[in-house]
């Protein structure tokens, strides 16, 4: 089921919580035919309070039907981002396919002791896909040694090792453990302290391998706030190999899977094998407790699928939308071949939610226009010169509940292509762009007074665009 079209501000095919505050996407894990998806809830409040699971389904990643609270803060202290897995082989003797999420208990009252020993790693596990949950007894499974940013653990299963791992984000690098049983771990390696981008705190990371071809590439995400492309939170990552034990590195470069403002805490799904499915929280820390949004905070990102990619000998993540939500998608006007001396006007969409995919332009200077009769829009385009895609929302609605708000991101176009293409996913108050396949990417969220119908493409120079098809969600 879509959400109604009756609050402010609200997308249609982006999750959000029906009330309260949401941040990072949690124990993302496929189970029995549906995608879970569990997240960083406040219920009692629009702003960051006591964090707690909130719980979603979904078959198809585009329609979501939320459920009752997974897990609720205990003694122990409130439940912080982690994962969640299926042990099909009852490593843990929880019993055969228990789910079990593995996370951060956040210790409120010890970090106002003074002690740096308040977030440590439990876990609890449901016999019923979820509904139900049971903390373990031993809890905490895996203890702070003094380290105040202690947290956001992800899980797999290694099979060549046959043993679970674990990444942890350590207040300025990774740490690896590895356990038979998801309840006893010890510690493998540490990585990155003088590798990547250091703004700010580490945090929400994951592990996995991606195929080029045939060859084995791992990819170590890691969340970073502040010290984002475009100023606060953003994910960044790392390509390299893992022989069980230690994350090599094949090069230095400071990669970004999304460059815009808006898209943080993003990891993958668990069971869902080869494919990897990313998901992020649309939103910042620089401003996502006082952006306008009246019933509920924040919404997520498209689910989008991940692969790599060589560019100038250099590994890179591509994403682009999941397929099921391309299926969802309804031509609503199609060209080829069209030729833009200065402005082309596209048809109205009804509730400024659709998709628009252009392909075979050359890379010249141009804008996408969106617009409203109130006079806002925003501004999405191509710089021939900076060689930069760009977002600028300074003009696209409410800004003035944030310093930082208004103003033009920017990204860099990574594709040595001859021709651009873009799909842009607009859903009423945000704006994803796949640029090149998925190789530049940047989430902007946006507050118009009444939704961005008008839809307009700009060029000074003569631009031929092959393809364009503009589509709405069905
Ligand atoms: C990232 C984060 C995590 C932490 C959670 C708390 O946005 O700060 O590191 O577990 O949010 O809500």
């Amino acid at each position: 089921e879509l959400p109604a079209h009756t609050e402010a501000y609200r997308p249609q095919f982006h999750f959000t919580p029906h009330k309260g505050w949401m941040n990072d996407p949690n124990g993302m894990v496929y189970f029995n035919g549906s995608y879970h998806l569990f997240f960083q809830h406040n219920p009692d409040s629009t702003v960051w309070g006591p964090m707690h699971w909130g719980h979603a389904v979904s078959k198809d990643l585009v329609r979501w039907k939320e459920l009752p609270i997974a897990l609720y803060p205990d003694s122990l202290g409130t439940i912080f981002s982690g994962s969640a897995v299926v042990d099909s082989a009852n490593t843990a003797g929880f019993g055969k396919n228990a789910m079990v999420a593995i996370y951060t208990n956040h210790n409120t009252a010890l970090e106002k002791t003074g002690s740096d020993k308040f977030q440590n790693q439990s876990i609890a596990y449901s016999l019923d896909a979820g509904s139900s949950w049971t903390k373990y007894k031993d809890n905490p499974i895996l203890l702070n040694p003094g380290i105040r940013d202690y947290r956001d653990p992800k899980v797999f299963w290694y099979q060549p090792g046959k043993k679970w791992i674990l990444t942890l984000a350590t207040l300025d690098h990774i740490t690896f453990y590895a356990s038979p049983d998801l309840k006893h771990w010890k510690e493998e390696s540490r990585f990155g302290k003088n590798l990547g981008a250091h703004g700010g705190v580490w945090e929400c990371p994951d592990l996995f391998p991606l195929k080029d071809n045939g060859e084995e590439v791992w990819v170590l995400i890691v969340n970073l706030n502040p010290g984002g492309p475009n100023g606060g939170s953003a994910t960044q990552y790392f390509t390299g190999s893992f022989d069980g034990h230690h994350f090599t590195p094949d090069d230095t470069h400071i990669k970004w899977l999304d460059y815009g403002p808006d898209e943080y805490a993003g990891i993958t799904w668990s069971g869902t094998s080869d494919r990897k499915i990313f998901l992020g929280w649309m939103s910042n820390w620089q401003y996502a407790n006082s952006v306008p949004t009246k019933n509920w905070r924040s919404a997520m990102t498209l689910p989008r699928e991940l692969s790599i990619k060589k560019i100038k000998d250099q590994y890179r993540i591509t994403s682009l939308p999941v397929k099921e939500f391309e299926k969802t998608l309804q031509p609503i006007q199609q060209l080829s071949n069209v030729m833009i001396k200065n402005n082309l006007d596209l048809a109205q969409v009804a509730k400024g939610t659709f998709q628009l995919d252009l392909g075979g332009l050359p890379p010249v200077d141009f804008t996408i226009e969106l617009s409203n009769t109130k006079g806002d829009k925003l501004e999405i385009g191509f710089d021939k010169k900076a060689n930069r895609y760009f977002i600028d929302r300074t003009h696209a609605g409410a800004t003035d509940f944030s310093q930082v708000f208004a103003g033009k991101h920017v990204a860099p176009r990574l594709s040595t292509s001859r021709s651009v293409n873009l799909k842009l996913a607009v859903d009423v108050a945000s704006a994803e762009l796949f640029a090149d396949n998925g190789l530049t990417v940047m989430t902007s969220i946006f507050f118009p007074r009444e939704p961005l119908r008008n839809i307009r493409i700009q060029s000074e120079n003569a631009l031929l665009i092959k393809q364009l098809k503009l589509s709405a969600i069905h």
